[in-house]
């Protein structure tokens, strides 16, 4: 065992700020209020419903995360956040139709109460998203990101919470590659004075959060906190950051499925992905150029996986291609198709049809809780900079520089429970297993 860690105990209220208030944000405070009420049970969460193996197989110490790990629960939950429309949660909530309209009316008083304030937004980086009108007035960079730093104060006060953490739930902006403004804190800050072109808004958010030492998750593939200056900034403050882009639909599959055809050594030849939806995220990424940063996350994916450098007979020439089609007709019910074409013994070949039929914002609800709660879980224990043991939770994980992310579904997985057993101060577990044998 190793001594555990010190970590500062979940007392008082935990304020979540979602900049980006729309069908995956209202989703998860919805399904939060919900399970609050006993409406509704919060599956898919890790941190509500998983139980953690500790010490040998035979001692049966199988507690749940919540119980092992001292985590904020969801009564001490308080909500906010940014949107570029006015409507307050149960009006967005409606909109995207992701839940039922009973669903969301049980919980409509709460929901009513819950409002975005104003956003630091650009056209240029999100551009299918007409008729936004609840915006910040103009000034530089810098004063968007003081503007923020104030609205965090007000919701500290107003709404008495002891600590804070952020998760991006905005739109997709445009694919933009880190630029010299990004290398470093000095020249990132002299960017938002001088309004810089090349920042984005969701890194004005980013920098507000960490300013003001609210750990922050990237929901989206967009850079964000993947960027030096933003590294500095939460190595200086002393606060944890995570992303990009929640895991769920077609890559939470293709990275259940791809270590399964590694471990066995089958060959891939071509994996086609397409995918039909059709909710505002779907319309926002309609923008050839917010597909692109999706894109990006997305077929990063394999390649991390299968190591095509060691293997390259077996997958040296993938044809890997991923579509998103806007398809108003299926709102937030996105269906996804996989086409993997694979070979086995002497080359012969064989295909795998999968057709996920999914409701995107139900599988990114409990990622935005366990984020938030692992994320708060992770400052109080003094751990800052890049939370990579939250790789589970991202299509496209956030590492240290140069390192090759982990992209595998269950190594991921078991980075996070060895994370937290590391934390209490258990034993690692190694799987070794040679300790139940005699004469070994
Ligand atoms: N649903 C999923 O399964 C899933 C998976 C991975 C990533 N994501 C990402 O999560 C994000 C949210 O998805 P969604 O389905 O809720 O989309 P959505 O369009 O329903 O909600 C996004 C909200 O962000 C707001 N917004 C955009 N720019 C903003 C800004 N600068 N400041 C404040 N608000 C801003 C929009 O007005 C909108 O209400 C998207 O980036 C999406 O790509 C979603």
């Amino acid at each position: 065992m190793t001594k555990p860690t010190v970590i500062a105990p979940p007392d008082g209220r935990l304020g979540v700020l979602t900049p980006g208030m729309g069908a995956v944000a209202t989703t998860f405070i919805s399904g939060v209020l919900a399970a609050r009420r006993g409406y509704g049970e919060p599956i898919g969460s890790l941190t509500q419903r998983a139980h953690i193996r500790l010490g040998k197989r035979t001692e049966g110490r199988r507690p749940l995360v919540r119980d092992f790990v001292p985590l904020a629960t969801l009564d001490q939950l308080e909500f906010g956040g940014w949107d570029a429309f006015s409507d307050d949660a149960y009006a967005a909530a409606m909109k995207a139709r992701v839940l039922e309209p009973g669903h969301v009316e049980a919980i409509g008083d709460e929901l009513r109460a819950i409002t975005p304030m104003t956003a630091v937004f650009s056209n240029r980086w999100v551009k299918n998203l007409p008729g936004v009108d609840h915006l910040k007035d103009g000034g530089t960079h810098m004063d968007m990101a003081e503007a923020l730093m104030e609205d965090i104060d007000r919701f500290r006060a107003e709404k008495k919470v002891d600590r804070l953490v952020a998760v991006w739930c905005g739109s997709t902006e445009a694919y933009e590659d880190a630029s010299p403004v990004h290398l470093d804190l000095d020249g990132f800050e002299r960017g938002l004075k001088g309004n810089d072109p090349a920042i984005s808004p969701s890194q004005i958010y980013a920098y507000a959060c960490l300013r003001m030492g609210v750990p922050y998750a990237n929901g989206a593939p967009n850079l964000s906190v993947d960027i030096p200056a933003m590294v500095e900034l939460a190595a200086r403050e002393r606060v944890p950051i995570a992303g990009k882009d929640f895991k769920t639909g077609q890559t939470l599959m293709k990275t259940i499925i791809a270590p399964g055809l590694k471990a066995r050594m089958l060959g891939i030849n071509g994996w086609f992905s397409t995918n039909i939806l059709g909710n505002r995220d779907g319309e926002v990424l309609d923008d050839p150029d917010s597909f692109r940063s999706k894109e990006v996350s997305k077929l990063g994916v394999l390649e991390h996986i299968l190591q095509p450098d060691l293997y390259p007979d077996l997958y040296g020439d993938i044809y890997h291609k991923v579509r998103i089609n806007y398809y108003p007709p299926k709102g937030d019910d996105k269906e996804s198709w996989d086409n993997i074409d694979i070979f086995g013994w002497l080359g012969y070949p064989m295909q795998i049809k999968v057709d996920f039929q999914c409701k995107d914002s139900i599988l990114a609800a409990p990622i935005v809780l366990d984020l938030a709660l692992f994320m708060d879980l992770a400052a109080r224990a003094g751990r800052s900079g890049v939370q990579e043991w939250l790789s589970f939770y991202f299509k496209s994980p956030q590492t240290a520089p140069g390192l090759t992310p982990e992209n595998d579904l269950f190594v991921q997985l078991s980075k996070l429970y060895n994370n937290l057993r590391h934390m209490m101060g258990e034993d690692l577990i190694t799987h070794l297993g040679t300790e139940y044998y005699d004469g070994v």
